[in-house]
């Protein structure tokens, strides 16, 4: 008999690469984490009684930490793609999103679509579907960085014609920093899942989705949602 276990929740460790507004960022006032990712992970706990211990990482080191176990789950603004299903399970999906290019407003009337970028400088962050596509661009001369708030500002710096990445996560940028010179062109030009990523045949994947389930059906998953994409 142990009192101290009666109240014990299980700890869930997960893997995050914080520079992903506003999906996971460093708060900017602590050391915390904040985001839509970093509560949405945490109401699911409180749902079905997981304990959750965020881990930051860069991006492309999260699916290997999960292979080897290192963390239980990543939650990360992470594309549900046909390749990383092959080695991690995925959660249901719980936000649609997309590609989209940003350019220096400098160029403006040059690039509209992926075909425009051809033999352009593309920024990008590495391991992400954003990444993928600019490798398919002929004549793309890529540079990768660590993460897209460094590729943005790369852009903004007039050492690159174009930023591949997440939509959603490159007006936010523009929104809130002084990326004055830089915008978004054109539309979506894909369409993406994120979903939360678990180790192969994890026993907690059930509770990850019948979480996710749950605050969809209660109205906590739509007011996370307003609180960090309203307006
Ligand atoms: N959605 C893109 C992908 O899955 C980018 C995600 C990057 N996330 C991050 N936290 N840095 O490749």
């Amino acid at each position: 008999y142990n009192p101290l276990a009666i109240n014990a929740q299980e700890v869930l460790k997960v893997g995050t690469e914080p520079a992903f507004p506003p999906f996971e960022m460093q708060a900017p006032d602590s050391n915390e984490l904040t985001g839509f990712d970093i509560d949405l992970f945490r109401a699911i706990g409180e749902e079905v009684g997981l304990e959750i211990q965020f881990q930051s990482m860069p991006f492309d080191g999260l699916i290997p930490a999960l292979q080897s176990k290192t963390i239980d789950a990543a939650i990360s603004g992470m594309t549900i793609t046909a390749e990383r299903a092959q080695t991690v399970d995925f959660s249901r999906p719980y936000f649609q999103s997309g590609l989209a290019i940003a350019i220096n407003k400098e160029n403006k009337g040059e690039i509209s679509s992926f075909e425009d970028l051809e033999n352009k400088r593309i920024a990008v962050a590495i391991g992400t579907t954003g990444a993928k596509q600019a490798e398919t661009i002929a004549g793309a001369k890529i540079s990768t960085f660590d993460n897209s708030a460094i590729a943005l500002q790369e852009l903004s710096n007039g050492n690159a014609d174009a930023v591949v990445n997440d939509a959603p996560v490159t007006l936010y940028a523009i929104k809130i920093s002084n990326l004055n010179n830089v915008e978004v062109v054109g539309e979506l030009l894909t369409e993406e899942y994120y979903g939360i990523a678990l180790p192969k045949n994890s026993p907690n994947l059930e509770k990850v989705n019948d979480g996710l389930d749950r605050l969809l059906q209660s109205g906590r998953y739509r007011e996370l949602y307003q609180k960090w994409f309203a307006g």
